[in-house]
């Protein structure tokens, strides 16, 4: 059985004058999500922003929200974003002492748990998790921030996990461009998170669906 091929554009750098456009433009060019990077300067170098924005971005779409909690602490937060309407709630394994109940209580909400790890952080600390997550995120850059390059190790952690988990979503999250999403699908990554390649052109619909087409025809 063959699993869907999904691109969700990331809006961290998209232009928030006019987000309204930036979402408009992605729904057209194929996305499947809108993915949303929650930062809060505190578990990653950066401030983004929170479960207001959140809510404001959900009316302005039809996509999915998927959820990207960058905090420390993520259990005081993730029912503000199942009420903000998130579909798809990531917490990172190295944000809680409590995974297993943290993502029962994202389920419980609603929402799809998923898990995310960074780059240096091993497998092997979410494999107990597996069957109780929708999606796995390999973060392929250190957090905090868009437009910085993949790191090629982690492509080993997304080709190890696909053996595990053959019909598994497997999101992959930063430095993804047209010219290296080849190699992020053929380790098996079938949810692709872009950011700046996206959102850095002059036609981010366009550049979306050049995207779209890459993972739905390769
Ligand atoms: C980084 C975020 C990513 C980032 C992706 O911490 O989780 O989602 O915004 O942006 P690009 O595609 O530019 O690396
Ligand atoms: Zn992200």
């Amino acid at each position: 059985m063959s699993i869907p091929q999904i691109i969700a554009p990331s809006v961290l750098n998209a232009d928030f004058l006019h987000l309204q456009e930036s979402l408009s433009a992605i729904e057209k060019g194929g996305a499947g999500y809108v993915h949303l990077d929650i930062m809060d300067g505190h578990f990653v170098p950066n401030i983004s922003f929170g479960p207001g924005v959140s809510a404001s971005i959900h009316k302005g779409t039809k996509l999915p929200l998927d959820c990207h909690l960058m905090i420390s602490n993520p259990e005081s937060y993730v029912e503000e974003f199942a009420k903000a309407g998130a579909s798809i709630i990531t917490v990172q394994v190295e944000t809680t002492n409590h995974l297993d109940r943290l993502l029962h209580r994202i389920r419980e909400l609603g929402c799809h748990p998923a898990v995310s790890l960074n780059p240096a952080t091993p497998l092997e600390s979410i494999l107990n998790v597996l069957d109780i997550v929708d999606m796995v995120l390999v973060m392929s850059v250190n957090p905090g921030f868009g437009g910085q390059s993949l790191i090629p190790y982690t492509l080993e952690k997304v080709r190890t996990l696909r053996k595990l988990r053959p019909q598994m979503n497997i999101q992959i999250d930063g430095g993804i461009k047209l010219d290296n999403i080849g190699q992020a699908k053929e380790a098996g990554a079938n949810v692709f998170v872009v950011g700046s390649a996206i959102f850095g052109t002059s036609n981010p619909e366009a550049t979306c669906r050049e995207f779209t087409h890459q993972v739905t025809s390769l």
